[in-house]
């Protein structure tokens, strides 16, 4: 398997699933903003006797999204998954309520969340076309898909728009064996992520611990593998029963 993570460069939930791809014997082209950051993943996972390039771009760039998709091509010989981390609000856009957001916050949580997963999607459904279809794209999504987004109302309704996407390129393209799903993550323990929740015991999570980024890259590499063969256009709710438990203890 060869794969391309756009943001697995981070050190949250990018690092692991870079390193989690690695692991699971995929070829993985990590792409990210900064090339200081993909450069320190690939090259400790090719210290690992593991096989890995580095690419450097910004999302924001429609030429950039087709280069990640060509240069990981022409690094492996071909592309079977896309993976596409980067996102969020609060790293983009500050938290506020509806009535004080701008159209250029909007536009940016909206640019940050959907905009370029609809371009790297297209991209890598060109390159999994050209070599006679088989493919599968995974977006780290997020609970504020699936409920309420208080303060982040452009960022839950671009994640709520992944889910949307991802049945789009379901149906569209089963024929053609490709698949597209979504990790939709509740509190994952990432650096940003600690400082907003608490760290430790977590009475409001049913696990009552803050997820480990591991667990969000392990449900991404369920969903690129084989192992998954049958599942498409599915939101995977990763957050430790947060969605499924009512506000009244019983
Ligand atoms: N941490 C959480 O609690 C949580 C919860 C729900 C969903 N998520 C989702 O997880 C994803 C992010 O996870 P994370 O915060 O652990 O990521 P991360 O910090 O591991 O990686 C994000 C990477 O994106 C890169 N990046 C930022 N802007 C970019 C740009 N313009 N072009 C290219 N790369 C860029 C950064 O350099 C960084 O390396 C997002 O999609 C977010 O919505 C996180």
């Amino acid at each position: 398997m060869n794969a391309l993570i756009i943001g697995g460069g981070g050190d949250g939930i990018g690092r692991a699933v870079s390193r989690a791809f690695a692991a699971a014997g995929a070829a993985v082209a990590v792409a990210d903003l900064d090339p200081e950051r993909s450069g320190e993943a690939t090259d400790e996972l090719v210290s690992s006797g593991l096989r890995a390039v580095a690419l450097a771009g910004d999302v924001r760039s429609p030429s950039a999204i087709d280069g990640f998709v060509s240069q990981s091509v022409a690094a492996f010989g071909r592309l079977d998954t896309l993976v596409t981390v980067v996102g969020g609000q609060v790293a983009f856009v500050p938290a506020m309520r509806l009535h004080e957001m701008s159209d250029d916050d909007w536009d940016l949580a909206y640019e940050m969340n959907l905009r370029y997963v609809v371009r790297a999607a297209r991209a890598a459904i060109r390159a999994f076309l050209a070599q006679g279809g088989g493919g599968s794209i995974v977006s780290v999504g997020s609970v504020t898909g699936v409920m309420a987004a208080p303060m982040q109302a452009g960022y839950g309704a671009a994640k709520a728009g992944l889910a949307s996407l991802a049945k789009t390129v379901a149906a569209e393209y089963a024929a053609d064996a490709i698949r597209m799903n979504v990790v939709a993550c509740g509190a994952i323990a990432t650096a940003a992520a600690k400082s907003a929740h608490v760290d430790g015991e977590v009475p409001e999570i049913p696990m009552r611990r803050l997820g480990a980024p591991r667990d969000a890259a392990a449900a991404a590499v369920y969903l690129a593998s084989p192992l998954s063969s049958y599942v498409t256009g599915q939101s995977l709710v990763v957050d430790g029963g947060v969605t499924v438990r009512g506000p009244f203890a019983v």
